[in-house]
């Protein structure tokens, strides 16, 4: 699948998960590209908002159908895809926070929305990263926990790499795509928590989720989706 092409791009939308789900529901073709220069009510995971200063950051989303089975580890393979943009474009490292933030030194650059009607076939990938953003200029309550790329990054570079990577990634074998996950894996024997317990991160399983064993040694398997998970330093 062509990824980015047809692209619509705006210069002000509410969200642009918004306006690819109404293609996606008006049959628009797998790789339509949403772009836009600002949101007026861009949506995060778990019914959180997502804001940025206008052109400063990379908003994008894309549809994705038909949807196959090679699509079921997508919320994997979309930070991997995000890292090795950025990586590419400045002398940083990128690590994942379980499922799909992408963190450069434990503080997020980028994260991303993943909407699907299995039903109809398709799902829309949204994708927000911190492209130049001042410190000063992300909202109080985000000071400590985000970052941008910097680097003189562009937003239309990283967008022409992110398209790039994760055309690669969504082909790839699952052997190989889990396999990279791991080696980026910030999780990986820190004690987390979650609305339903508590342990420490052990790795990402076979089908995407998150493992996680209890002090009593117990080993559970979270599904992405609903879990907000609290990572602790
Ligand atoms: C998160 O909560 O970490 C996910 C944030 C996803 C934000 C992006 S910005 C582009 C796209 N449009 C939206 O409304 N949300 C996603």
């Amino acid at each position: 699948m062509r990824l980015g092409v047809p692209r619509h791009h705006h210069r002000l939308t509410d969200s642009t998960n918004s306006r690819a789900r109404e293609l996606a529901e008006a049959g628009t073709p797998g790789g339509t590209l949403v772009t836009a220069d600002e949101q007026s009510a861009g949506r995060g995971r778990q019914g959180r908002r997502w804001s940025a200063p206008p052109g400063k950051a990379l908003l994008a989303s894309l549809v994705m159908r038909p949807l196959e089975k090679r699509h079921a580890l997508l919320p994997l393979a979309v930070p991997l895809a995000v890292s090795e943009a950025i990586e590419s474009l400045a002398p940083v490292a990128c690590r994942l926070k379980w499922p799909n933030d992408v963190w450069i030194e434990e503080r997020k650059v980028c994260g991303i929305l993943i909407e699907a009607s299995p039903s109809q076939g398709w799902a829309v990938v949204g994708i927000g990263i911190n492209v130049g953003i001042e410190g000063h200029e992300f909202p109080e309550e985000l000071r400590d926990t985000a970052t941008s790329v910097g680097h003189g990054a562009t937003v239309e570079a990283l967008l022409a790499a992110v398209l790039e990577r994760l055309e690669s990634w969504t082909e790839a074998p699952e052997r190989e795509l889990l396999a990279a996950f791991r080696e980026r894996d910030a999780l990986r024997g820190r004690r987390i928590s979650w609305a339903g317990g508590a342990g420490t991160a052990a790795g990402v399983d076979e089908a995407g989720g998150l493992l996680v064993e209890s002090a009593a040694g117990r080993l559970v398997s979270l599904t992405a989706g609903e879990v907000h998970l609290t990572v602790e330093q």
